[in-house]
């Protein structure tokens, strides 16, 4: 199956990322997965949208931005402005998630939805024939490096049999902890697109390729 690869540039080295880049262009079928912390939706800060316009002048790669943000609405007209093709907002962080996919959507850009482990899947449900995206996080957003937490196989599962019942066009994606032992089973699960910070950015390039490539042969298409 070709499902997407979406490596976060979070977990790359920020001394070289001209050639950190280039790793994720020599992929096929990828997207760059960029992890927008503010210190208030989740400890931790990261880079905002001066950087992601800033890279968007280097590279033509789709750009799959993950507002890990309180308030997105307020960043959301940046966000577009600064070139990213699906802008994704946490539930848990949204006052009005109608008004965010209008916003979006209106803005010509793809529309993404995503929400924490220990969110109800039934919180999202309403909004799932809006968006274009629907990331579900294997992880507890803030860092990446951590476990995958296995509960989130039968998530995707979930939400795989609703999109399929629905006949619904969102794409399913995955995020934190994906590497050689997971990626397999989030695949058959039913997602669509890797979020792969740590595994990818932490290994031999061609170590990572052989995988994929691997991956992509022995997985059956859905
Ligand atoms: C976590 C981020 C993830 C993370 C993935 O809050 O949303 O995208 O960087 O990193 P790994 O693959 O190392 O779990
Ligand atoms: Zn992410």
């Amino acid at each position: 199956m070709n499902f997407i690869i979406a490596p976060s540039l979070l977990s790359a080295n920020f001394n070289n990322l001209a050639d950190e880049i280039a790793k994720v262009e020599g992929i096929e079928n990828s997207w760059l997965h960029l992890d927008i912390m503010d210190g208030n939706f989740v400890e931790a800060i990261t880079f905002g949208s001066p950087v992601v316009q800033n890279i968007r002048k280097t590279t033509s790669l789709t750009f799959d931005a993950h507002l890990m943000v309180n308030s997105p609405e307020k960043q959301l007209p940046l966000f577009i402005e600064a070139g990213a093709d699906y802008i994704t907002f946490h539930i848990e962080a949204s006052k009005s998630p109608r008004d965010l996919i209008k916003t979006i959507k209106n803005s010509g850009r793809k529309t993404g939805i995503s929400l924490r482990p220990s969110t109800p899947i039934s919180s999202i449900k309403n909004f799932l024939p809006y968006i274009d995206l629907l990331l579900i996080m294997s992880v507890e957003p803030g860092r990446s490096g951590q476990d995958f937490k296995k509960k989130s196989i039968e998530r995707i599962k979930e939400i795989y049999t609703l999109k399929q019942e629905e006949s619904l066009k969102f794409l399913i994606s995955v995020d934190g902890g994906i590497n050689e032992k997971t990626a397999g089973k989030v695949i058959n699960a039913g997602a669509e697109i890797l979020v792969m910070g740590s595994y990818f950015f932490g290994n031999p390039i061609e170590k990572v390729k052989n995988f994929i490539n691997d991956l992509r042969n022995k997985s059956l298409p859905k």
